[in-house]
């Protein structure tokens, strides 16, 4: 009994230290259903980020179909490296070497970032709008949820002026730290609208790392229903069997 509950303790810690590394996120309030948000996001994110992120594990007309587009409409909108078809992989022009030579560090795929963050969509979410002013930083900002960014604030013109504001504390060995306190910002797009942008462009990344999420839910909700009815039938089946014996 006793290395039981220690084997399930252990189960557990290493679930618990992690989930304590992705505290403080805001909740995003994507949802995959909402396909016009997904569209919006897939616009945001070809005109904001693709310059330096790719998504190599998508393709084009998948995307389509998943997002209610046809292709004609991505080709259209949504595709912007010259040359590039409908049945490619979304892949960037920049090469790991100019983006380690311009950034300092290569500006990593995004296709399953939603599934490689603690927090998935909502970690997207609240590292977008964590982008704070920093002269002391490279490119002037910094990130509350992902310290020393390497990614300049490519949001600056909708998030404005965002100042991080911190207060004196003491972190567990009692030493002097800056404790984070809350965020001001300054112009740029009223609140809930910015709030929008970045949760369409959250919801999206949350398509791509799982494209098939909705169909699976879809489908795992008739294996369940299957199964029920299946163990119903089996249960008068063994009791059929089972009636002469009894007596
Ligand atoms: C100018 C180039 C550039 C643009 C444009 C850009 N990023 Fe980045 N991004 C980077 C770089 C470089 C990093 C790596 C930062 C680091 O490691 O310090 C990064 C990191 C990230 C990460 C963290 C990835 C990880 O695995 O830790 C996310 C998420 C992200 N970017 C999302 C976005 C989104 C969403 C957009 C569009 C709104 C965007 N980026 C636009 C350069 C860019």
């Amino acid at each position: 009994m006793k290395s039981l509950f220690i084997l399930v303790a252990c189960l557990f810690v290493p679930l618990a230290t992690l989930a304590n590394e992705g505290a403080h996120l805001e909740v995003s309030g994507a949802n995959l259903r909402d396909t016009a948000s997904l569209q919006r996001g897939a616009k945001y994110f070809m005109n904001y980020c693709f310059g330096c992120h790719s998504l190599k594990y998508a393709r084009y007309n998948r995307m389509a179909k998943d997002l209610g587009l046809t292709d004609d409409m991505v080709k259209d909108n949504l595709m912007f490296v010259a040359g590039s078809k409908v049945g490619d992989n979304i892949t960037i022009a920049m090469t790991e070497e100019q983006g380690t030579n311009w950034f300092g560090t290569v500006a990593p795929d995004l296709s399953l970032v939603s599934r490689s963050k603690i927090g998935g969509v909502d970690w997207i979410y609240t590292y977008l709008k964590s982008f704070y002013l920093d002269p002391t930083r490279p490119y002037g900002v910094n990130n509350i949820l992902f310290d020393k960014v390497g990614m300049p604030d490519v949001l600056w013109e909708l998030r404005g002026t965002q100042k991080a504001v911190f207060e004196d504390g003491q972190d567990t060995a009692g030493n002097p730290t800056k404790v984070f306190v809350g965020f001001k910002r300054e112009g740029g797009l009223p609140d809930e609208q910015f709030d929008a942008v970045v949760r369409d462009l959250a919801n999206f990344l949350a398509y791509t790392g799982e494209p098939m999420r909705l169909e699976r839910g879809r489908i795992g909700n008739w294996v369940i229903l299957f199964l029920v009815i299946f163990t119903i039938l089996a249960y008068a089946l063994k009791k059929e069997y089972w009636r002469d014996v009894d007596h």
